[in-house]
């Protein structure tokens, strides 16, 4: 069975769907790395049983540091790919060089517009009237890779950014794990 590791920083819901979806059916969702310690996504992991591996990037004196440490665990497994799930960090040169063409993310908004932290923010900022997500792959830049799939709605006048950010958040858990299970099968 093909392997898949997924990076996440945060709450982990796309982590929990990928798993509810994905894990002993298509794939084997061998960890979860986080960043983040006390993270939500960890307690996900715990009652999903799902390994976890937590660093505390203050600890290492640059990002090539804490990222050796991370292919160090990533060897052990040989993902086929890996899936960055809310992981608040641009991934660096190590990572990049070792799993070039096997690391993608996903994005709250329509790329290549609205790229960054606040992708919903700023595209309700300017008053976009269809939004969506997008699964791209990652390269150096700040959400710049080729883009792999998109899924969009039309909004209402009267939704919250709450309501909004629901309905992104349904959209990418239906999106991410078909693209997943998609490109585990290619
Ligand atoms: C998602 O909206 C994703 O698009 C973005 O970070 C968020 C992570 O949410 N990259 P969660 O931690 O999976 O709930």
């Amino acid at each position: 069975m093909k392997k898949i590791v997924v990076f996440a920083s945060g709450s982990g819901s796309n982590f929990q769907t990928i798993v509810e979806k994905l894990h002993q059916k298509e794939c084997e969702v061998a960890l979860l790395v986080c960043d983040q310690p006390g993270a939500y996504c960890l307690e996900r992991a715990k009652h999903l049983s799902i390994p976890t591996f937590t660093f505390n990037p203050k600890s290492y004196e640059t990002k090539a540091d804490f990222e050796k440490e991370i292919c160090k665990q990533l060897e052990i497994i040989h993902p086929d790919l890996i899936v960055l799930a809310g992981y608040m960090r641009l991934i660096g040169e190590t990572l990049l060089e070792a799993y070039e063409g096997k690391i993608i993310n996903i994005h709250p908004a329509l790329l290549p517009a609205f790229p960054g932290r606040d992708g919903i923010g700023d595209a309700l900022k300017y008053g976009v009237k269809v939004m969506g997500v997008t699964v791209h792959y990652v390269d150096a830049g700040i959400d710049t890779g080729k883009i792999i799939d998109q899924a969009c709605f039309k909004r209402t006048e009267n939704e919250t950014k709450e309501e909004i950010e629901t309905r992104i958040h349904a959209l990418e858990h239906e999106l991410y794990p078909q693209v997943i299970a998609k490109l585990l099968k290619a």
